[in-house]
């Protein structure tokens, strides 16, 4: 193989830290020009049981079985030796020589975050030897979409330990006119927030996304209590701030049916009447996406929301998809929900994440990049946001560094932009052939 400056010269992983202390893998790649990228990889608390595989070595004691030596040594060993010499700028190859050396549907084998380590760091340590910042070199000149922030400002269910059974409560500042002023418009209702709570003497710590965690009597209380907090910022709900939930619906599953798992576990309900009250909820609130509502394998459940709702509101599917293009096709192919969540470690490599993407777009879906509940200060999904003109991206609340690090780099890039940056908010709600118009002008 001839040698250019994008050959992968070396290639080393090692053991980190994630926001909930827990340990993570850290990878670091090196190409023969010099160029060098850096990447670690997220982790999920409310994982989907479609997602490839997290290797944690679940015998060791270390961690209490969450260490990650194995995932670090397959990088150190099989991966390494397979990929020395390779050209990283053909991602699309790395990524299906990864696949192929784990061999295994779900990445069960070297683990989907070894792979995901070294398919990000390749693409970062690419851009570097081209002196692009990451979002230019996967984007090209097309990629200049800010994207709208779903800023998670309060937390419940897997992610705190309080009352509420819905696992995120976000705004989305879509009446700003830039990614900044939308920053600022989401900061400003987060204080805002802090202090309504402060005053009604309920507790201000936050959960793992940076979201108050209060122990509110209700889920609606919750949505009522983020719109006083809207109003009390000085904006408006439903003209410049619009409302979104995480639902998290597949920790509601319990013996094919669904319950309240915090506040009435005792209570069983139907697919149908938890649509019902979606609806009511929509016809009450500025209330514009909905996420996971149901379970990750109610697909008829997912068609009959998406038949009531899939006109007027965002209807995501997170766990139902898993950034898997398999599922993805069945959802479009069913009509079940009209937009996708897209985290990379669900699906394994920075290819395979596009290949969702590209294919939810086409279909008309909405896009929103992720974070998971456990991240550090890796920054990639920032870029990968700006790189695909995603429109969304749901990376918590405005506390917490390893959240708000994404909207700092957000800021830095829309600055990088200058006047050709342009903010998803301003043309909510995001199609395709928008994006597609705007990507050529
Ligand atoms: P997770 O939560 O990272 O814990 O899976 C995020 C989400 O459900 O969107
Ligand atoms: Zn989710």
């Amino acid at each position: 193989m001839a040698s250019s400056s994008t050959t992968i010269k070396s290639l080393t992983a090692r053991e980190v830290l994630d926001s909930r202390g827990q340990p993570t893998i850290e990878v670091d790649l090196v190409l023969a020009g010099g160029g060098c990228g850096r990447a670690a990889v997220p982790s999920g608390a409310s994982t989907g049981s479609h997602e490839a595989l997290e290797l944690r070595d679940t015998k060791d004691p270390r961690f209490g079985g969450k260490g990650v030596l194995k995932a670090v040594a397959n990088v150190r060993g099989p991966i390494a030796k397979a990929l020395k010499g390779f050209d990283a700028s053909k991602q699309a190859q790395l990524d299906q020589r990864l696949c192929e050396l784990d061999n295994t549907p779900n990445k069960s084998h070297l683990g989907a975050n070894a792979i995901l380590g070294v398919s990000l760091a390749a693409a970062k340590a690419v851009a570097k030897s081209r002196g692009m910042p990451l979002y230019r070199s996967l984007g090209g000149a097309p990629a200049r979409v800010l994207p709208i922030p779903l800023m998670n400002i309060v937390n419940g269910g897997a992610h705190a330990d309080n009352t509420l059974d819905i696992q995120e409560f976000m705004i989305m500042p879509i009446g700003a006119k830039t990614f900044s002023e939308a920053l600022r418009m989401g900061a400003e209702v987060f204080a805002a927030l802090k202090k309504l709570l402060k005053s009604q003497k309920q507790t201000t710590a936050v959960g793992d996304e940076g979201g108050f965690a209060p122990n509110l009597s209700s889920n609606e209380e919750a949505i009522k209590v983020v719109l006083q907090a809207i109003e009390q910022a000085g904006y408006t709900p439903g003209r410049q701030i619009m409302l979104a939930l995480d639902v998290a619906g597949n920790e509601w599953v319990h013996n094919g049916a669904y319950r309240l798992f915090k506040s009435a576990p005792e209570k069983s309900m139907r697919a149908q009447e938890l649509i019902s009250q979606y609806e009511r909820w929509v016809s009450q609130y500025p209330l514009v996406s909905i996420e996971d509502g149901l379970g990750e394998d109610d697909w008829i459940g997912w068609q009959q929301l998406t038949s009531a709702l899939g006109d007027r509101v965002q209807l995501v599917g997170d766990d139902l998809f898993v950034t898997n293009t398999e599922r993805l096709r069945r959802g479009i192919a069913q009509r079940a929900a009209n937009a996708i969540l897209i985290k990379v470690n669900q699906i394994g490599t920075l290819t395979e994440t596009l290949e969702a993407m590209e294919t939810a777009q086409r279909a008309g879906f909405g896009t929103i990049i992720s974070h998971r509940s456990g991240e550090t200060e890796d920054v990639t999904i920032a870029h990968l946001a700006v790189a695909t003109n995603a429109g969304q991206i749901k990376t918590g609340s405005l506390s917490r560094s390893e959240r708000v690090a994404k909207y700092n780099e957000l800021l830095r890039i829309e600055e990088q932009l200058g006047f050709r940056a342009v903010y998803a908010g301003t043309m909510w709600p995001l199609r395709k052939s928008q994006a597609k118009k705007l990507a050529k002008a």
